[in-house]
């Protein structure tokens, strides 16, 4: 009897030491962030998505378009390679090409989603998906109504195994947005902002699209009272883009969207989003304390726009890896990978390679919000060594050629991006740097007129 006792006693004891050593040890997991695939089956063939007329069909892809089959496939393979074991993907939309609506249909676009849900499906089996729609989804380009239509309901067979719970995919048929709660216990909320975009004919008058903002702000208050952590995620980014001095969103919409973030930050672990196809990140702050971080990852497919004012910049094909601690979901470390696409098409063999490692390569602790913050604040300062990092970065690794310059006025927008997501105070901001800029080359120029009047004088 006794012996059987002290046998229970220390077998009791070992569990607790377990139990409590598992509280000490930081339990980090990882996931993916894959985003703006715009796969182009016409590739060429009648190049559909191509801006430019192209010559040299690389076997991975042309700068001009959009990604064929042999990119799309080899960004989840080099998915799987370098991190196979991952809690979760994060699939932010825009699968469907670029092209005009005439080329497209609920059928091709529906067809497109399935394609790449089979393949994620058959490289990452079990692992879930956390998938949102991104505006060229939609049948016709953008037009998300803000009601049940026959895109949510073909999706949503598409997306069975991923979204399970009746109440959710009522949510989803009805707005194309649910909720799901990890294996971890953090909360995702998975949005269609599309519904917000300037594009969308059918919801700028609207106040609250499809009820998302309601539904949001129920789950977050939700959050807070049985202390969840969420992750939101979605397309279309809120904030202030710099190279259009505008919102991707309807003011109001914007302006509601930050609004609730700000409010609802304890809860906020992060915010992820695609749709610009460019590394970039945001930081909210309240009463000037940083406090949420939206992290843009940067696309799948090479395609630079060209409309006859513009044309945009080129970059590499690239995949997200975020590494999260579970239990308080603090972002710890986030690794981008990218295809070197020039390389990959000379060879015949895709070259993934890691792009970039953030702490160590932007030399911050963590991608908290306040380290987020910090790291905008040394790339404000002029020759920034961070600035022209997250400059070659945020077009994925393009050749120097390639590259674009960004002089002051250009920077000043950037930077003043990373700090204001609203309108107004992003406006403010840029006046303030350009006035700042103007004002030192005032003094440039009085400082070279009074050194040539001394050297006429004096010579
Ligand atoms: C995509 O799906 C369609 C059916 O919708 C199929 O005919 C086609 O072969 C698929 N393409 C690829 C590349 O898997
Ligand atoms: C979508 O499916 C629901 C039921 O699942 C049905 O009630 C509704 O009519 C369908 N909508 C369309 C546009 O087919
Ligand atoms: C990123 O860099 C840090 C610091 O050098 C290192 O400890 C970590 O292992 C790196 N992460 C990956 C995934 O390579
Ligand atoms: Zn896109
Ligand atoms: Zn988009």
């Amino acid at each position: 009897m006794v012996a059987i006792n002290w046998f229970r006693c220390v077998g009791l004891c070992c569990v607790l030491l377990v139990i409590s050593w598992s509280g000490c040890v930081a339990d980090e997991g990882w996931f993916w962030h894959v985003t703006d695939f715009h796969y182009d089956f016409s590739y060429t063939d009648l190049d559909l998505s191509c801006n430019d007329d192209v010559t040299n069909h690389g076997e991975y892809g042309n700068y001009w378009c959009d990604a064929p089959w042999r990119l799309v496939e080899s960004s989840v393979e080099a998915m799987k390679r370098f991190k196979p074991d991952v809690d979760f993907i994060l699939w932010t939309g825009d699968s469907v090409l670029h092209t005009g609506d005439e080329h497209l249909s609920i059928d091709i676009n529906d067809g497109i989603l399935s394609n790449i849900t089979n393949l994620l499906v058959e490289k990452f089996k079990s692992t879930p998906v956390y998938a949102t729609f991104g505006n060229h989804d939609y049948y016709p380009d953008a037009q998300f109504p803000p009601s049940n239509n026959e895109l949510y309901n073909r999706t949503l067979e598409n997306w069975l195994t991923w979204i399970t719970d009746e109440g959710e995919k009522e949510n989803f048929l009805k707005g194309g947005y649910y909720s799901v709660v990890t294996a971890h216990g953090i909360r995702v909320l998975a949005l269609n902002t599309n519904l917000y975009y300037t594009s969308d004919k059918l919801t700028g008058n609207l106040i609250d699209p499809a009820g998302q903002f309601a539904w949001l702000e129920t789950l977050l208050a939700d959050a807070v009272t049985r202390k969840e952590k969420v992750l939101i995620t979605g397309h279309v980014p809120p904030g202030m883009v710099d190279t259009m001095s505008k919102s991707w969103m309807y003011d109001h919409f914007n302006t509601k969207m930050n609004e609730i973030i700000r409010k609802y930050s304890d809860v906020i672990i992060g915010l992820h989003f695609g749709h610009e196809h460019m590394d970039n990140f945001r930081v909210y702050t309240k009463s000037d304390t940083p406090v949420v971080t939206m992290f843009l990852a940067p696309s799948v497919t090479p395609w630079r726009y060209k409309i006859p004012s513009k044309t945009g910049a080129a970059h590499n094909p690239a995949i997200r890896l975020v590494q999260y601690d579970r239990q308080t979901g603090r972002h710890l470390n986030m690794i981008t990978y990218y295809m070197d696409l020039p390389a990959s098409n000379a060879q015949g063999i895709p070259q993934w390679a890691e792009e970039y490692n953030a702490t160590r390569d932007y030399n911050i602790d963590d991608l908290s919000p306040n380290s987020m913050n910090k790291l905008a604040l040394r790339m404000s300062s002029s020759n920034s060594l961070e600035f022209n990092n997250y400059w070659k970065w945020r077009v994925v690794n393009v050749q120097d050629a390639m590259m674009e310059e960004c002089g002051e006025a250009c920077k000043a927008n950037v930077v003043c991006q990373f700090h204001h997501v609203d309108q107004s105070t992003y406006d403010a901001c840029v006046l303030k740097a350009v006035g700042k800029s103007s004002c030192l080359l005032q003094s440039l120029v009085t400082v070279l007129i009074s050194v040539l009047t001394c050297l006429a004088t004096y010579t």
